[in-house]
Parts: C-alpha cells; structure tokens; sequence
C-alpha cells in the first residue's frame, strides 16, 4: 500500500476509535467528556473521509449504527421498531435546505409541519398492553435498548393505566422524553454536594445517570418527568398526522410539551424557533433545539428513513451551552468590596455564539471542590448572560504535567492581609487603601445601571488609581480638564467629553446613587427600596438597623451592612463631598408615593408576547416601581400579566384564581 494511503487508513481508524470511546462515555457512562457540537464535528469527519475512501469503512464504524451499547445490569430489550435519532442543523440554511428536500420528495403536494420543543434529557419507549403500562425501555443503540421497567414506573406523568378510547388498546408504545425538571437538578446536586459525591454537570446527565439507577426508590426521589411526543400501534402509526398523535397522547394521559405548533410553511417554523430561543431560559426544563416533523403519517412513511435517522424530520439545535476546553492560568480578581473571585484563563473556544476565554472559580471551596490544575481540560458551561462557570474537570485527559494551584495568601494587587469570616465563602483583601478595590469601585459607580459616566472605562480608571488623581469615587467630580488631557490616549476632546459625562451624572436618581456606592450586599434592586422608603441620602445614612429591617424584603443582613457603611468615617465624609459637588442626593420628585404602592413589594410574573414593550422594559419598569418580576407561578404572585400566546403560565394562574392583566392593564398600572 503506498504511503499516503497507509496514513489516511491511519487517519480513520484514530478517529473511528475516538468516537467510539466519546460514545462510550456518553451513552454507557452518562460522562461526555466532549459537546454534542464538538462530537457531530468528528462524525462528520469520519464520514466524509470514509465516503471518500470507502476501501476503509469496517463494518463496526459508528458511522454505521445509532448509537452507543447499553450497559450491564439491565436486561436487553430489542426494540420493535428501531428508535432512530434525528439529522442535525445548526442554522437556518439547513433547515430551508430541509424544507427544500421535503417539498421535493412531497412533489408538489401540499403539507404542513408540527414543531416542538427538543427536550435535553433521554428518550425512552413506554408499552401498554391492554391499556395498562407493561414496560419502560431506554433507547441504547436503537436496536436494542435496557429494560428500566421499575424505575420508569416511578415517573408521575407516565399513566399506569391508559384513559378514555385508548383503555381497550392491544399494545400501545407511547416514545418520549424523560427528563429533569431545572429544580429538581438544582435539588439533587445540593444534596449530592451536602453527602460529599460529585455533582452531575447539567440536567441531561442527571436524568440518565438516574433512569440506570438499580434502586428505583432512588429514581422515585429524584423526580425525573416525561413528555411524550410519538404513538405507535404495534409497530404502525395509528394516526393520520403528528398532531391528531399529540392530542391522543394527552387524553390518554400523558403529558405532551403545550408549546408546539403546527406550521403552515418553513417561515413559521423559523418563527417558533426564534421564539422559543428567547424564551429559553425561562423554561422550567432545558432544551437543547426544536424537533421539526412532517405532519402527515403518510407522507412520513413515503419519505422514509436513511439508516440512523428519518428524512421527514429535523432537529434544529440552538448553540451549545457548554463547551470543553483547557486551563492556561489562574488570576484571583479583587472586587469593590475586596471579594477575592479566582478566575481561569481559557484556550479561547467557541460557546452559545460568543469565543469564550475566561471562566469563573468562584471562591477557594470551589476549586478545592473541582481539585482543578493549570493545564486541566474542563467542561464549561455559560447559561443566560451569566459569566461562563466551569463545571468539571476532565481527569481521564490528565497528562501528569498540570501544575497544582495555590490560592494566594495575600491580595495579589496590594499584598494585603486576607481574611475569611467564619461561615462565609469568601475571601476579601482587607487592606483599606488598595488600589484594585478602589478602581473595582470606581467602575462600579461608573457602569451603566449606577451613575453611567460613559468612557469611564478600564484603561481610565487604571490610570486614576496609579497616578493617585482619584481617592474615592467624590474625586472624580474634582477631575480638571488639563490633568485628563495629559493622560495616555487622551485628545482634548475626549477630555472634554469625559468631564461633559461626569457633569451629567450628578444629576441621575437616587436608586443609581446608593448602588453606585457599592455597599455590600445592596443590588440594584436593595438600592431602589431603601432610595424609595427614605427619599434621601441623609436620611438613609439615619435609618437604623430596626428601620431598614422593618421594610418588605429588606432583611438583617444588608441593613447591618448598609448601617456599617454609614458608620465609617470616610464614607461619612464622602457624602458629603458629593453632595457639596452638585451630585443629587434626592430622590427625583417624579415618583410619586402613590405608584409605588401598587407595586412595592408585588410579585408579577410576565408571560406570552408583549406589543408594545419587550420583556425586558417591562421587567424594568416594574422593578423601579419597587414590584419584583419572577419566572414562576404560585400562590404568592400578585400579577400575571398574560401576553400573547400565553400557555401553561396563564392556565395555572387561572386555576389558582390569580389576578391576571393583560398588556393594557399593566399599562395602565404603570400609568
Ligand atoms: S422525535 C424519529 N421529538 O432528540 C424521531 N425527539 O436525536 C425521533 N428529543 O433521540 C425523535 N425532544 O431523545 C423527538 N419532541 C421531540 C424530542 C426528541 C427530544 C430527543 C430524542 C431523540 C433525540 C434526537
């Protein structure tokens, strides 16, 4: 064999073995040590470079097959119709190019398509004989899955028994998706951290590890939940459509994902995926994409399906939340308030849209927790808009040369002591006159949502530390002209610039004022309750703890903290500066008491599409008015404000007799 031929056999045969083990660990461990993008990325190699050179296809390439193997400890159950998976997209061309493939093989026929949430946990294949439940079954390798019968017994939203029309059926296999609610995953891991076992890294895993749990009385404990989304009657589709499937798997019992819809063309199908994109994170369960299916029974069985998966469906998956990657270094990162916060330096790596290259440690018990090492290959996860968190260490890639970290014991900015209280997670510089903390501060008085000096950036507020032109955060109003233009990249302009947005921010509210100052533990929101409930800075400074304490959701905590602020000499002082400097310490006339009180303290909760305001002005709104916006309906929300489309949020507070508003209604409340 020439060379080059010997090299690419070579090549195949190390990346075939790479994605058997990276199966391995996913389907018969639950312990991916890579991202589903990461392994569809290597599947897709090996099959483009084994179409190319078919001479080196064996037939135990994973090219081949569904999936991975079941493990030990369940007996087998064959399948008797093979649990296919779904054909992958990743953006919007491919699923027009889906849409394209259906339209041509519906030659010129008319069609519709259902789309529903890609719920992330695993499937499983539920079986009723004669209307009661038989048989749970995992889907292993699509042929032959493991028989959890007990542990999918305790799953509440599986019926034991069949309702209505379907009681009388001969065999019924109900598929589905078995899942854990982001509670219920939240729940378990506290307790797994409590009994000193590892954590599991997200919701998927932890609903696979627990359905091949031997002890179903564990599995009962953990809550797992099933939605179903397919009928078969024997091994035929007893329905004329998806959809007519989906409304016979709810009366029968089961509960099917409400948010689905059945669309007309692609362009709605875009539609629903950009909208459930949005609503993502509000969900209770985690997602992973959209499944899109033909709607039609019988053009599905026309279309067929390719060896691993059907052509009438897609699954259009949204960018990955978590990502594998290695450590290069630690820093510790010194906070406004000396909080000491470890963060990673990462091999920049592509995650949810964005190139991610930092991660954060939280605190000393979390690094202990993890036992990472600089050089370590970790899986990191980034939800939301939160700052991305590393979830595991990857030990099996472990090469020996990691390098063990040391927590510094002094600030790694001033060399100040360190100290942790007891009970608290977190190490501070105590140090009164370090410049990190005072240029933390400066940025925090700076941002956006406090006094928003716009152009304070790092670089600046570096500079005013080093070259000692700034003290505290009252300096700043004292900054001339002729000392900014002096500074590095700093044109006249600029300068001048700077000094127009400084003047400017004396005059913002009191709400950005006492947040600006950084106290410990008042947020954005603490901020806004004690501005609103004292009007005045000087009188906040007066409030004691009793006061403070007496307002709704303000507790012990941050009045004592807020007390202790108030006590210090220097802070005293710096008040007064500002206050001499013109900033505003009043609260603006324009709220008035009376608005507040319909809000203050309120519990709302937004749900279906807003018109005139987005989700975000409306959260905004009402949290200046003192009310607070939650995700979750329950006996102690005082508004639910139903928009558009509004689904099982609204039936909920419908049957918990909640006051319900619409847009308009939140409007007028708002006035
Ligand atoms: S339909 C042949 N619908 O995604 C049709 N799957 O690779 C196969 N999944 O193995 C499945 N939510 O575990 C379908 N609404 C949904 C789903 C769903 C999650 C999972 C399922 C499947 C994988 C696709």
């Amino acid at each position: 064999m020439p060379t080059a031929a010997k090299t690419i056999e070579a090549d195949i045969r190390k990346l075939r073995e790479e994605v058997l083990r990276h199966e391995e660990l996913y389907y018969v461990h639950d312990r991916p040590e890579i991202s589903d993008v990461e392994y569809d990325a290597l599947v897709e190699r090996l099959r483009a470079l084994e179409e190319e050179h078919p001479e080196f296809r064996t037939p135990d390439s994973p090219t081949l097959r569904v999936g991975g193997r079941p493990a030990e400890g369940f007996a087998e159950y064959v399948h008797r119709r093979p649990v296919l998976s779904l054909d992958n997209s990743y953006n919007i061309e491919d699923l027009r190019a889906f849409d394209e493939r259906c339209r041509r093989l519906a030659d010129g026929r008319s069609f519709e398509y259902v789309a529903e949430l890609k719920i992330d946990g695993l499937s499983l294949s539920v079986h009723y004989e004669n209307g009661v439940f038989a048989r749970g079954v995992t889907r292993g390798d699509g042929r032959v899955g493991e028989d959890v019968t007990q542990n999918v017994r305790t799953i509440r939203s599986v019926p034991l028994r069949l309702k209505g029309a379907a009681e009388g059926e001969a065999e019924v296999e109900v598929r589905g998706e078995a899942y854990l609610p982001r509670k219920a995953f939240e729940r378990i891991n506290a307790e797994r951290e409590e009994a000193d076992e590892a954590k599991f890294a997200n919701p998927r895993n932890a609903a696979a590890g627990t359905i091949r749990q031997l002890d179903p009385k564990v599995v009962a404990r953990r809550r797992l939940d099933l939605f179903a989304y397919d009928v078969l009657r024997g091994e035929r589709k007893p329905f004329a459509t998806h959809w007519e499937a989906l409304e016979w798997l709810d009366s029968a019992g089961f509960t099917v994902n409400p948010r689905r819809a059945k669309c007309s063309d692609i362009e709605e199908v875009i539609e629903f995926c950009n909208e459930m994109e949005a609503k993502r994170d509000g969900l209770e369960y985690e997602i992973d994409g959209v499944v899109v299916k033909v709607n039609s029974t019988a053009l599905q069985d026309e279309f067929g399906a390719t060896a691993k998966s059907p052509r009438w469906a897609i699954a259009y998956k949204y960018p990955a939340r978590q990502a594998t990657t290695q450590v290069e270094s630690i820093v510790v990162q010194v906070g406004r308030t000396g909080a000491l916060t470890p963060v990673a330096n990462l091999t920049p790596v592509q995650l949810a849209g964005t190139v991610v290259s930092r991660a954060t440690l939280h605190n000393v018990d979390e690094i202990r927790r993890l036992r990472i090492k600089i050089g370590d290959w970790v899986n990191i996860e980034k939800s939301g808009e939160i700052i991305p968190k590393v979830l595991s260490v990857v030990k099996s890639r472990r090469t020996g040369e990691e390098k063990t970290y040391h927590f510094p014991k002094r600030c790694p900015e001033c060399k100040g002591l360190i100290s942790r209280p007891e009970g608290e997670v977190v190490s501070r510089c105590v140090a009164a006159d370090c410049p990190a903390q005072l240029k933390a501060r400066l940025l925090h008085f700076a941002s956006r949502r406090a006094m928003r000096v716009e152009g304070l950036g790092d670089a600046l507020a570096e500079q005013f530390v080093q070259k000692k032109m700034v003290r505290d955060v009252a300096d700043l109003y004292a900054l001339k002209l002729e000392e900014l233009a002096g500074l590095e990249r700093m044109a006249e302009k600029s300068a001048s610039n700077l000094l127009a947005q400084i003047e400017a921010s004396k005059g913002r509210d009191l709400p950005q004022l006492v947040y600006g100052l950084g106290i410990r533990h008042v947020g954005e929101r603490t901020a806004a309750l004690l501005a609103r409930h004292f009007r005045s800075l000087e009188r906040l400074a007066a409030a004691t703890v009793e006061e403070m304490d007496d307002i709704h959701e303000i507790g012990l905590t941050v009045a004592e903290s807020v007390r202790d602020w108030f006590d210090d000499e220097g802070n005293v002082n710096l008040c007064g500066r500002l206050r001499e400097f013109g900033v505003r310490t009043e609260l603006a006339s324009g709220a008035s008491g009376a608005t507040d009180e319909a809000f203050a303290g309120k519990q709302f909760v937004l749900t279906g599409r807003l018109e005139a305001l987005t989700r975000d002005e409306a959260r905004a709104a009402i949290e200046a008015r003192g009310g607070r916006v939650t995700s979750t309906v329950s006996k102690k929300t005082d508004y639910v404000v139903a928009g558009e489309e509004a689904g099982s949020k609204l039936d909920k507070a419908r049957a918990l007799g909640l006051k319900i508003i619409d847009e308009e209604g939140l409007r007028a409340l708002l006035g």
